[in-house]
């Protein structure tokens, strides 16, 4: 992975910090996008230690806002020739509806609009790299999932579990349509796939959560696997030179499987890219590219 650049989002914790510290391990430079100026500095610190590779470095995002994803894209640009690695990781789980500057339901815009938007911010740098990959980190709560297009943010009747399994929906279905989109416009060079990790211990459930929804996740997760057992696929998909074509795909345990049956509904998938383009005011997904 020697000068590839890649970007993990989340990077400080979890799943996405052994992401980070395995694409370092492989010699990547490796900048991970983070909400916590003081989280940032310790990963980057640990994984730089760790991996004995000094180009590592983080870049201060709150993914929940549209201003800010535009901003980091924005240095990104400016910073690096080009992408070679895109993981789209961060992702949040709350009980309770939440708005964020923008008006959107938190789960919905941390999980699934701030893939959406970085990607868009994005394209322009990963279309230089000769063997680009967007990496999704989906989830199989997406087969408990469903679209509520009427009423995306669950106003009428929040549940923070639904929320959480619609954006999961949400991710693969942006996947499957960026994919036949990319491949619409003759673009190869560029893969995207979603990813679903497992049950991992990491502390998703505790941070946003009601001390009840706390409680069952400390005891769900013991079941779960390690942060850096559940990287394994993103890892995997990052830097595998056996699966350099594959793109549009479902990927479990380093496999390809398939997703729900309402993931693959291209008419939902359709509205849900109009959706997402008006909510963060995109007229053109593509037009960085022209
Ligand atoms: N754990 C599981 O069992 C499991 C299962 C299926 C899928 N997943 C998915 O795996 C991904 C990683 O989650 P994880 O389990 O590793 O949890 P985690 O340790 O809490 O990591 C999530 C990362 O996202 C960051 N994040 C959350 N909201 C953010 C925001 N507004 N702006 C910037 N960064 C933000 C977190 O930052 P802070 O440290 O500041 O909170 C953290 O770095 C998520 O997409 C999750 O949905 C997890």
């Amino acid at each position: 992975m020697e000068g590839k650049n890649c970007i993990v989002t989340g990077g400080n914790s979890g799943i996405g910090f052994e992401t980070a510290l395995a694409l370092a391990m492989l010699g990547a430079n490796v900048i991970i996008l983070s909400r916590s100026q003081d989280k940032a500095e310790a990963a980057v610190k640990s994984i730089k230690a760790k991996s004995q590779n000094n180009h590592v470095d983080f870049i201060l995002a709150d993914l929940s806002s549209q201003k800010s994803i535009r901003d980091a894209a924005k240095y990104i640009r400016r910073e690096f020739d080009k992408i070679d690695v895109l993981v789209n990781n961060a992702g949040t789980w709350f009980s309770s509806l939440e708005l964020t500057e923008d008006g959107i339901e938190r789960q919905f815009a941390v999980n699934h609009m701030a893939y959406f938007l970085l990607t868009h911010e994005l394209l322009a740098s990963l279309v230089k790299s000769d063997d680009a990959r967007i990496i999704c980190v989906g989830s199989d709560s997406h087969f408990h999932g469903k679209m509520n297009f009427d009423d995306l943010s669950l106003g009428k009747k929040y549940h923070g579990i639904k929320a959480y399994a619609q954006s999961k929906l949400a991710n693969a279905l942006f996947v499957y349509e960026l994919d036949r989109q990319l491949k619409g416009r003759n673009i190869h060079n560029i893969s995207i796939n979603c990813v679903q990790p497992g049950l991992v211990k990491t502390d998703i459930g505790l941070k946003h959560t009601i001390s009840l929804h706390g409680l069952a996740w400390r005891i769900r997760r013991m079941g779960g696997v390690s942060p850096a057992k559940g990287a394994e696929t993103s890892i995997y998909l990052a830097s595998s030179n056996q699966i350099k074509s594959e793109s549009g795909k479902y990927w479990d345990k380093c496999k390809p499987k398939p997703s729900s049956k309402r993931s693959y509904d291209t008419n939902d998938a359709a509205k849900l890219w109009k959706i997402c383009n008006g909510l963060s005011g995109i007229s053109d997904y593509f037009s960085t590219l022209e």
